[in-house]
């Protein structure tokens, strides 16, 4: 993960680094640094903390930082623990660096350079700046060839010869660094979204190119020292113009746009009141020919992908997978020509679901995407590309992005129930109107979010909660028991009803409440049956039930929260806000970060 970023130009290089570090908080958040190189007199100067950008932004401002050009860095750690030390950049001689990724063989060349008394920290990055340390005897390009070509891993690296005044090298493998032009000068960063306040144009580094950034320009050169020309890339993506609007955190406002935006992600796939992916140029033969869908994806994406499986399963009666990203490469999975791979990020960036979609298609299989960031790795990567309409999110924890993708998931199973002729024209549309009540009826839930407010009160100190329910239910307590789990650090685990009595019903007590929904008409008997069962054992309750159930009169719940009805399939959408709501009062109301929850980063580039 990790955030970096490098300016040179005209400009103050401290400010711009600042400001864009904090918005490149969602890639970590536990140290940060930059490095300025102060001009002509070419000294490099590190500043660097542990915590966040504001405390960074705390010690520059007591320094006289005038440089016009550096690099700058916001760590998650993976090699060595939160510390200043750890912090980026890293100055090892006369190269100073900031690094994204992993360094897998850190520990190999540390005894190969002799480096083990040399270190000053314990992370794999001041290794590689070790490395390239010793390659550098005044040629950059050489030193940087010479010490990639040790490095296995992933890495985009940014590096300052301390006798290269004004100039930015880089280079990268996997990991992504995109570069643009601003007014006064020249940029780099991890990704393009940051970059949206400078310029309307970027490019993405090819891998294994090294880039030379002066305040004139970009240069590339691959590692025989061609030169190769940038392709220029339209840059609509912006996440510096993204507010609170008033909310107390991100998340709250997030989980607040989902009619909006989920709207927004309906509204121009549909013509003559059928779904359609016309301008999405997604071809009806490929989701009339797929023998197979095979999704990939990590956490709240691959819950989405569940949905999509349940969905499609029933409705299209094709054979469909979904696995997590990080685990398709190793396990074995056999792709074709006649399988559809579906990578679903809402970043486009998760390494192991841009790594997956590569073996993917190195397979043979086909493959589409369900991205949320415009031009993002995974985006491009892909032959087919959906776009959601979902807008920038900022909140670590994912809502507005995981509803938007279900929409698209239920427009594909539309379509592609339409092009197998599995649904007729009527049918289709009928699936199409209630699809399109589901902003409304979400609306609903929102409204009354002072009702999960009180319910959320009833759990604020429960050390460990199951939730509970059956077939679609079931999937979205998946995802309903990650948001609690990553935003109140509460315990919390997502079972399926009928599968508790086989060993984790042991778990039960008076002390663990157990949050059920039931909104599946052809399977609710059978989950209240296993709300009683909970029950019997001195659990309470939270019950989150479609409206036009009735509940035994003697039935006692520690809060009940009745969903306003759609179709069954439908009700994943209202049900879904309640339990994203759920989650975040507990943890506003425990006192957490609820955007920036501890150990996470929004985007999980590192395998
Ligand atoms: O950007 P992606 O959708 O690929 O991210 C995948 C997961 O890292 C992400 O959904 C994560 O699980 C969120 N923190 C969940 O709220």
């Amino acid at each position: 993960m990790c955030g970096i970023i490098g300016y040179t130009g005209k400009d103050a290089a401290k400010d711009i680094m600042l400001d864009t570090l904090e918005l490149l908080e969602y890639r970590g958040y536990d140290s940060a640094g930059i490095a300025v190189c102060e001009g002509e007199k070419s000294q490099i100067q590190v500043y660097k903390c542990a915590g966040r950008v504001k405390d960074l932004r705390n010690l520059c401002e007591k320094e006289e930082i005038e440089g016009t050009c550096g690099i700058g860095h916001t760590r998650w750690a993976t090699h060595g623990g939160v510390s200043s030390e750890n912090a980026h950049p890293h100055k090892y001689g006369k190269v100073t660096l900031i690094h994204n990724g992993i360094i897998e063989n850190y520990k190999d060349l540390i005894g190969k350079y002799g480096l083990l008394d040399q270190l000053h920290s314990q992370t794999d990055s001041e290794v590689a700046a070790a490395v390239l340390s010793h390659f550098y005897k005044g040629d950059p390009y050489e030193a940087i060839r010479k010490a990639v070509l040790k490095l296995k891993g992933t890495f985009a690296l940014g590096i300052l010869f301390e006798d290269i005044p004004g100039t930015i090298f880089a280079i990268r493998n996997v990991s992504p660094i995109v570069v643009t032009r601003t007014d006064n000068g020249m940029m780099l960063a991890s990704d393009a979204a940051v970059l949206g306040q400078y310029s309307e144009e970027y490019f993405v580094l090819p891998e294994f190119h090294i880039l030379e950034l002066k305040e004139e320009g970009a240069t590339l050169y691959d590692l025989s020292g061609e030169t190769a020309e940038p392709r220029w890339l339209v840059l609509d993506w912006d996440t510096s113009r993204s507010g609170k609007d008033g909310y107390p955190f991100y998340m709250e406002k997030e989980i607040m746009e989902q009619p909006e935006v989920i709207r927004e992600t309906l509204q121009p796939r549909i013509y003559e009141g059928v779904p359609y992916f016309t301008q999405d140029e997604i071809p009806d033969h490929l989701l009339r020919d797929c023998e197979r869908i095979c999704v990939v994806a990590c956490g709240t994406a691959m819950h989405a992908g569940l949905v999509g499986k349940a969905l499609i399963h029933s409705l299209v009666r094709i054979h469909m997978d979904v696995e997590l990203a990080s685990e398709f490469m190793y396990s074995d999975i056999v792709v074709d020509e006649k399988t559809l791979v579906i990578a679903i990020s809402q970043s486009g960036e998760t390494i192991d679901t841009l790594e997956a979609l590569k073996y993917a298609k190195k397979n043979g299989a086909r493959t589409m995407a369900i991205v949320n960031v415009r031009g993002a790795s995974i985006a491009r990567e892909s032959e087919y590309v959906i776009y959601t309409n979902a807008g920038p999110e900022i909140a670590v924890a994912s809502t507005k992005a995981y509803t938007t993708q279900l929409a698209v998931l239920y427009l594909l199973a539309a379509r592609m129930a339409y092009v197998r002729g599995v649904f007729d024209k009527e049918r289709t549309a009928a699936f199409t109107r209630e699809l399109m009540r589901v902003p409304e009826v979400m609306k609903q839930v929102l409204d009354r979010r002072e009702e999960i407010h009180d319910i959320a009160r009833g759990i604020l100190d429960a050390a460990d909660v199951f939730m509970i329910g059956r077939g679609l239910d079931y999937c979205i307590l998946l995802e309903g028991s990650l948001k609690l789990k990553e935003i109140s650090y509460i315990h919390s685990e997502a079972y399926a009803s009928g599968e508790l009595k086989h060993g984790t019903i042991a778990l039960i007590t008076e002390d663990t409440p157990v949050i059920a929904v039931v909104t599946q008409d052809k399977v609710q008997s059978k989950e209240f049956s296993n709300i009683k069962e909970v029950q019997s054992r001195g659990a309470e309750v939270v019950l989150f039930m479609k409206e036009t159930y009735t509940l035994d009169k003697a039935a006692s719940f520690r809060g009940v929260f009745k969903l306003p009805v759609m179709e069954d399939e439908f009700m994943v959408m209202p049900a879904s806000a309640a339990l994203q709501l759920l989650a975040y009062y507990v943890s506003l109301d425990k006192g957490l970060d609820v955007d920036k929850p501890r150990n996470l980063a929004k985007v999980v580039t590192v395998e």
